[in-house]
């Protein structure tokens, strides 16, 4: 059996069902033992809010941690230091304060928490019915001003607005080129709209049956052997996926 890179989102992905992650995490544990398989999160949730899941969830101590939509890297688990090398790459071009300053003339933007803001993530709150219209205005009255950033609209409600360098995929693709990891051997498992940036290269790509519209439609439209729609739940649709994709064998007692 070979080692490979697991790299999931948290809410609604490995989180959702306890029993089902239970079992996932003590393949994964047992997996992690023998083979030197790499376990990621990379999620939307900054180190606070990660945190404070894991004083609910039973979570594995992963080998790194991708937050706040992959704007942040941490691969000290224990010591939690945000990998400097990365936040230089996504600081090029990158003016927080014309996109705070720009966002204030859309009543429909409501800034979310403090916690959720860092010096590269701008996140609001946005209802899916004015979405439509906000979206292209706001962009395009920031790239008016020279602002050349990503925006990720999820779940019909979280708008981030990231550097144009920074995402989950691409933090994933920064990791990867520091350990060595081919696609093949890594799976990238998500939920929403934040996530698709997981699916965009030729990783083995698992969506959980439980996914939302904006990535099944996404799916859909980019449908390949390499991703994979699952149709158990949260943490069962992983299982699911890494069984077919043999990640899992019969010698882990997974089939
Ligand atoms: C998490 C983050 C939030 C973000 C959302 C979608 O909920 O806390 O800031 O907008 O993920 O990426
Ligand atoms: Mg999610």
């Amino acid at each position: 059996m070979k080692p490979f890179l697991f790299v999931t989102d948290l809410d609604n992905t490995l989180v959702g069902d306890d029993r089902a992650l239970e079992t996932l995490n003590q393949k994964l544990h047992k997996h992690r033992q023998e083979y030197g398989t790499k376990i990621v999160y990379a999620t939307g949730r900054s180190l606070y809010l990660y945190r404070q899941l894991t004083t609910q969830k039973q979570l594995l101590q992963p080998d790194a941690l991708l937050t706040s939509v992959g704007t942040e890297i941490y691969f000290n688990p224990t010591t939690h230091t945000v990998d400097v090398e990365w936040a230089q790459m996504l600081s090029q071009g990158w003016d927080r304060e014309k996109i705070v300053a720009t966002g204030r003339n859309f009543a429909d933007l409501v800034l979310q928490p403090k916690s959720e803001q860092n010096s590269f993530k701008v996140s609001y709150y946005l209802t899916d019915r004015a979405a439509v219209k906000v979206i292209p205005r706001f962009k395009s009255s920031l790239s008016d001003k020279g602002l050349n950033v990503k925006f990720i609209y999820s779940a019909g409600k979280d708008l981030d607005v990231l550097p144009s360098q920074g995402d989950k995929g691409l933090a994933l693709q920064f990791l990867r080129q520091k350990w060595k990891v081919n696609a093949q051997q890594t799976s990238v498992c998500g939920d929403s709209g934040n996530d698709i940036a997981l699916f965009t290269r030729q990783e083995r790509g698992i969506i959980v049956g439980n996914a939302k519209p904006e990535l099944r439609q996404w799916y859909r439209e980019n449908q390949t052997d390499y991703r994979y729609l699952a149709t158990a739940h949260y943490a069962g649709g992983i299982l699911e996926g890494l069984k077919h994709f043999n990640f899992f064998t019969s010698s882990d007692g997974s089939k």
